[in-house]
């Protein structure tokens, strides 16, 4: 078979499937069991694929056709710019969070412009703390996860984008092991609410960690203790900046308020206009 019969093979299989993108699946599916770019297939439309490449190809498109997402087939998904490698020990990075990215970007220019240390909570595929490495040069960051398999891979992350050196990796639930003091600290912490888990879509709920995912009854679980045990790991005026679900600031807002250590507090909004990252300053 050649390239382009392969993909219109793998297009009819991926739409009978139900795969949202039939097309642009069976591309960027080729193209890594080829080992070349999305692009090069049409260079080489008429090239015929060697019988063992077609049947790894299409054991791939049979994954893909049971709900698993892309990414995890291919084991890689791009963040911030930067390949990142994923596994099913973690969340896929979501360009959502890359709205975290920028507000910690932002606030760290304006507050603290040199040096500083920075603590992702639950960094998983270490993105968010790979990202701010890869930005901020004078600054280092603590990842940590309660998971020591995301953490294994976020180190991987850190070695392949060349930002090992200024990233610290620690396995403990949230504060727990943590001693020092930090200018701010960043989270993208699991926010779905039980009840919403059960009606995600099963590429969600089947393939990624639940561990990542559901925060228990009402979704704003992890907010509240980052809000509450933040400001023992923070420097006076240091930043808590984290990520939240749809219709969830409101809660988070007033469990700022509630707690009388904080002030700035301010919702920012994602490229789809959607609340997504709540941050606060922790009173000197
Ligand atoms: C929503 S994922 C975020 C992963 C990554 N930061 C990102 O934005 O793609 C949440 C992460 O928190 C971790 N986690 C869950 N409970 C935790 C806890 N009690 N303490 C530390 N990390 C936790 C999970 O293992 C997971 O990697």
């Amino acid at each position: 078979m050649t390239i382009t019969e392969l993909l219109h093979e793998a297009g009819r299989r991926l739409r009978k499937g139900g795969s949202p993108s039939p097309s642009l699946d069976a591309e960027v599916l080729l193209a890594r069991c080829l080992g070349v770019e999305r692009i090069d297939l049409y260079a080489r439309a008429d090239l015929a694929v060697e019988p063992d490449q077609r049947n790894r190809y299409l054991d791939a498109v049979a994954r893909r056709v049971k709900g698993e997402p892309v990414a995890y087939i291919v084991g890689k998904k791009e963040f911030w710019s930067l390949e990142l490698a994923v596994t099913a020990d973690t969340l896929i990075p979501r360009p959502d969070t890359e709205t975290v990215v920028e507000e910690a970007i932002r606030l760290m220019k304006r507050g603290f412009p040199r040096g500083g240390s920075i603590l992702d909570v639950g960094t998983g595929s270490g993105a968010i703390a790979v990202a701010l490495a890869s930005e901020l040069e004078e600054t280092t960051i603590t990842a940590s996860d309660i998971s020591e398999r995301a953490l294994l891979l976020a180190r991987e992350n850190a070695i392949a984008t060349g930002t090992a050196g200024r990233i610290f990796f620690v396995c403990t639930d949230l504060f727990e092991s943590l001693t020092e003091k930090f200018v701010m600290i960043v989270s993208n912490p699991p926010y779905i609410a039980e009840e919403a888990y059960r009606i995600l879509p099963p590429g969600v709920r089947c393939f990624e960690p639940e561990k990542a995912l559901i925060a228990g009854p009402r979704g704003t679980e992890f907010h509240g203790r980052l809000i509450e045990g933040a400001p023992s790991r923070l420097c006076d005026n240091g930043w808590l900046v984290m990520e939240i679900g749809d219709g969830q600031w409101n809660e988070v807002e007033s469990m700022f308020q509630n707690d009388h250590r904080w002030d700035c507090i301010h919702v920012v909004r994602d490229l789809a206009g959607n609340d997504r990252v709540a941050a606060a300053r922790r009173r000197s």
